[in-house]
């Protein structure tokens, strides 16, 4: 048996003639730049979020630089960032000359570590980037009420954490709400993934909504009147398409990843050594990712390979690691945690056409290396 780590193909050829009506529409009506269907799928997905404004772009990482722009997060100004990201999370932030000040993790729930980040707060703090990783949101009532002391602004990437929820101030709200902006990204294995690259920014604030909308078209509401230096980054009509057919099931993809994650965590309890993360009670998880942590990873990882199962490190090297880094000045060592998880973490395949025989297959293999 083959188990690829990631197959578009399956829910493709699942819904074929939904998928094709949805690009021939926009093929035939020819408004590829912010058409009909761009405007559809933000009133939907802002619903759906339960926030006020929903914008789309053309991909999660530009929505960090458009929303780190617009709240201020360059020329000098600090902003808190957990070191176990993707890269995007903080380059948005160096990006535009502000200092990324970097965290470190829980080991139990991988989520960053909201007490170190309150340790490094200076008069220099503009804002927080909470980075809700694979499965739960970072605490965010603590990255709120820190947030509430010294005045920062909160940028939510909420790039994989589409469904996620936190309780907040004694309501449920789905990651990204939180925040003054939230991000998401539609990269296809996101648990709502287009076709090709697509992201979207949430705001309650007019204001700032205003700001958004106009900075994806060159900082212009106008056409050649141009009130900022903005981007280009809009989300192509293609893939907002193809997001509303997505749309439409996605609690539905949502429950069978919940199915499967159940499944496995049952067949691969009692495996000496082998963990998986801690779900909080102020959190309600979607797994977009299904990590294990494993003492002598790369052995297990050579092992699925072998057997053809897909498999995929999140991430091999903490940022304060990367070369690009160097300047902030770090060196192993700095965030124990992370260096750890870093050489420990693995991903299984996740997706909701996954089948129960395919899980079973893949735990099986995995207690055989560990027996
Ligand atoms: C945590 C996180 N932030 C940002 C991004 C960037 O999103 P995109 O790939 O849509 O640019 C991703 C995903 O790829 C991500 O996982």
């Amino acid at each position: 048996m083959k188990v690829p780590f990631y197959d578009s193909t399956r829910e493709y050829r699942a819904r074929k003639a939904e998928f094709d009506a949805a690009v021939q529409g926009v093929m035939s009506r020819g408004d590829f730049i912010l058409g009909g269907e761009v405007a559809e799928f933000e009133k939907e997905a802002a619903a759906w979020l339960g926030a006020k404004h929903a914008i789309a772009v053309a991909s999660g990482s530009d929505a960090l630089v458009i929303a780190s722009d617009i709240l201020g997060f360059r020329d000098g100004a600090e902003v808190l960032t957990p070191t176990f990201t993707f890269f995007a999370s903080t380059s948005c932030v160096a990006r535009l000359g502000g200092k990324p000040v970097l965290v470190d993790m829980d080991e139990e729930t991988l989520d960053m570590d909201v007490a170190q980040a309150a340790a490094k707060v200076t008069d220099k703090t503009k804002g927080i980037i909470p980075v809700h990783l694979f499965l739960q949101p970072t605490p965010m009532q603590a990255v709120m009420d820190l947030a509430r002391k010294h005045g920062l602004k909160v940028l939510e990437d909420a790039a994989e954490a589409w469904g996620m929820k936190s309780l907040v101030d004694g309501a449920w709200l789905k990651s990204g709400t939180i925040g003054d902006i939230g991000i998401y990204s539609f990269f296809p294995t996101k648990t709502l993934g287009a076709y090709g690259d697509a992201g979207l920014m949430t705001t309650d604030d007019d204001g700032l909504a205003k700001k958004i909308r106009s900075y994806r078209v060159h900082g212009s509401s106008v056409k050649y009147q141009h009130d900022y230096i903005g981007y280009n980054s809009r989300l192509d009509t293609l893939q907002a398409a193809i997001l509303r057919v997505k749309l439409r099931t996605t609690d539905e993809s949502i429950d069978a990843r919940a199915r499967h994650a159940k499944r496995y965590t049952e067949r691969l309890s009692g495996i000496p050594g082998l963990r998986i993360p801690k779900v909080r009670s102020d959190a309600r998880e979607v797994y977009y990712v299904y990590n294990i942590l494993v003492p002598n990873r790369d052995g297990l990882a050579a092992r699925l390979k072998e057997k053809e199962i897909g498999w995929s490190i999140y991430y091999p090297k903490p940022l304060h690691l990367q070369k690009c880094f160097e300047y902030l000045g770090h060196k192993e060592g700095d965030f124990p945690v992370a260096e750890k998880i870093s050489k420990e973490i693995l991903a299984l395949p996740m997706y909701p056409e996954l089948t129960e025989e395919e899980i079973d297959y893949v735990c099986d293999e995995i207690k055989v290396f560990y027996q």
